[in-house]
């Protein structure tokens, strides 16, 4: 999206609704005093009042580098600029240019970002780690991308039960730091990846059947709201803040702090263990036959995903125990069935995030997509011989590696999901158990993109319908895995999006972070409209 659509955006009217959180005469050039910005002591800023210009975000950048000091900006042609770029996830991200590049190191910081941006109109986007897999999801061309790694602690309460995460910091750190004290959190299996995504859209971990997702073990949330005002919202404190945070993504303000539940964690089981295709059949049935007796043994959890390698079809299951079991009795099923490769072994959160990321390159094409099923070992192998059928299509694309991967939703993981007031995804227990059905591609020639696009576009509608044809449908998509063509808040229902949509009223009465943050999954609708007929 260009700038320019972004302003004339931003000029389509916006209902101002009623709200006691910001007055409805809130005074940004106020405000901002308060973060540290005095705008009448700033000859370029002193004739703005929440309008735009031609030179907003060159304006915008200015003031935080002039009240925050250059080392907190970077600014294009700079070689700090490139390598901060060069360091997205996806390919896609790393070819955004932002105007620049604002690393605040305080909540205060952020808030002074947030409100110039609503004095100058100049657009920005959050970048916790970076892992969204389009462009524009955490970085903006032409506006202000606030990158928080500054924001880095992870610091333990003095009785040890809660665990405060900065947003700018990466899975593997926060574990490494926690393991010292035999401690863990519910969060992400791959090192890189950030806290603050994976955790704002859900948050799937090894633990989610005993303890549901990563927002759902949030304790409370600190966070920058769209007026600058910084609240810590928890089950008691702004609950309907603290509920829509739980999985409903950037729409409700900038995170600056997690403060999440800790859990005793030592020594664990688990690995991949790999399938060749003379199997699957079987793989088919022991995984959704485990997935649908979850209740039996909640410490388990399984993955199956399904790769052209090299030319080589192949299934890998991660399986993971939370205690040092060689083969719990739960996975009996999957130790009868003969495996190409075992490399499970008693090992240690670390190790197992660890193992789990290397060999994921990083920096090439990507694309992510998902739906939701009801459980059923047909429609999984419908899925995967589509998944194949289809393949030709894109073989011959440069390093292709494409996977599709089965990830139930448990009833007992449901269950856990309505703790401290339930979350912000539209998930009921009686309708589960369901499984996500998640296609992650990645491949190096941009040049394949489209046709790439249409092969996971096409796969979806098959397996869409063949779901229909069997009642096997379940509305939800994961926000995490989704790709841009995709409505994820309309996917958790349309009395919970309602919801949604009134608590985003109150706290962001004048849609700052639908307008001006217009990257990723927005309230009204999927970041690049539908997919193109
Ligand atoms: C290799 C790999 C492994 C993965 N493994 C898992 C897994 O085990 N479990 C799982 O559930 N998902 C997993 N995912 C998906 C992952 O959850 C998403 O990619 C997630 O968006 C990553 O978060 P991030 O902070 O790195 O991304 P970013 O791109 O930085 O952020 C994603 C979105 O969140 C917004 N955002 C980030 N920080 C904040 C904040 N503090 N306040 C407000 N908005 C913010 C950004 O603006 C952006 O729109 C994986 C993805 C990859 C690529
Ligand atoms: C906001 O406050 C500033 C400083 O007090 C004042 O100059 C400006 O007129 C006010 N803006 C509005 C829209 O009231
Ligand atoms: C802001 O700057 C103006 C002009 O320099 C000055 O008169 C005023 O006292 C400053 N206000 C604050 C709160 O620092
Ligand atoms: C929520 O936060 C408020 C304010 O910080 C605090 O007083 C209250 O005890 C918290 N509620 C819970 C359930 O922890
Ligand atoms: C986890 O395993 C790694 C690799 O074996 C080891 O280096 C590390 O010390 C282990 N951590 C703990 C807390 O034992």
């Amino acid at each position: 999206m260009k700038l320019t659509d972004v302003v004339s955006l931003s000029v389509v009217a916006v209902a101002i609704h009623a709200s006691t959180f910001e007055p409805t005469d809130f005074n940004v050039t106020e405000a901002l005093i308060d973060s540290g910005v005095n705008v009448s002591a700033i000859p370029e800023l002193a004739g703005l009042v929440e309008r735009s210009s031609i030179g907003a975000c060159s304006i915008a950048c200015n003031v935080l580098k002039l009240t925050f000091g250059a080392d907190s900006v970077l600014s294009e042609g700079s070689s700090a600029y490139d390598s901060f770029t060069g360091a997205y996830w996806a390919a896609q991200q790393a070819n955004v240019n932002p105007f620049c590049v604002f690393k605040p190191s305080s909540a205060t910081q952020v808030s002074a970002a947030v409100l110039l941006s609503r004095l100058t109109q100049c657009p920005f986007a959050v970048k916790g780690g970076g892992h969204a897999a389009f462009a524009g999801g955490s970085s903006i061309e032409g506006g202000i991308t606030i990158a928080l790694e500054k924001l880095n602690e992870v610091t333990l309460s003095s009785n040890k039960k809660i665990a405060a995460v900065g947003p700018g910091n990466r899975w593997i750190r926060v574990y490494e730091t926690l393991e010292q004290d035999g401690l863990a959190v519910i969060g992400g299996r791959v090192a890189t990846v950030g806290v603050s995504g994976l955790t704002l859209g859900g948050g799937i971990s090894h633990f989610a059947n005993a303890y549901g997702w990563a927002c759902d073990n949030v304790e409370s949330y600190e966070v920058v709201t769209a007026s600058g005002v910084i609240v810590t919202a928890n089950v008691t404190a702004f609950p309907d803040l603290y509920s829509a945070l739980r999985g409903g993504g950037n729409n409700f303000g900038i995170v600056t702090k997690f403060n999440m539940r800790t859990f005793a964690l030592g020594p664990m089981w688990g690995g991949p263990r790999v399938y060749l295709p003379s199997e699957w059949d079987q793989v088919y049935t022991v995984y959704a036959k485990i997935a649908r007796n979850a209740a039996q043994d909640t410490k388990q959890a399984q993955i199956v995903s399904f790769a052209l390698q090299n030319g080589i079809q192949l299934a890998a299951a991660d399986l993971e125990y939370s205690e040092p079991t060689p083969w719990p009795a739960i996975f009996a099923d999957w130790k009868a069935i003969p495996a190409a490769q075992d490399l499970t072994a008693i090992t240690n959160l670390t190790t197992v995030t660890r193992n789990l990321g290397a060999g994921i390159p990083e920096g090439i094409q990507e694309t992510y997509w998902d739906y939701t099923y009801k459980l059923d070992r047909d429609l999984m192998k419908f899925s995967i011989d589509t998944f194949f059928g289809l393949m030709p299509a894109i073989a011959d694309a440069p390093d292709l590696l494409p996977v599709l991967s089965f990830q139930a939703i448990t009833v007992p993981a449901m269950e856990k999901m309505q703790q401290n007031g339930g979350n912000a995804l539209g998930l009921d227990p009686k309708d589960g158990p369901v499984y996500i059905c998640n296609l992650a591609i990645m491949w190096t020639n941009a040049a394949d993109n489209d046709r790439i696009h249409k092969f996971s576009n096409t796969l979806y509608q098959r397996i869409n319908a063949e779901a229909a044809k069997k009642g096997l449908t379940n509305d939800y998509i994961y926000m995490n895995y989704a790709s841009p063509w995709q409505d994820v808040i309309s996917s958790y229902g349309a009395a919970n999006k309602q919801r949604l949509k009134k608590i985003a009223a109150v706290y962001d009465p004048t849609a700052v972070f639908q307008r001006l943050q217009p990257g990723y999954f927005k309230l009204e609708g999927a970041p690049y409209g539908p997919f193109p007929a």
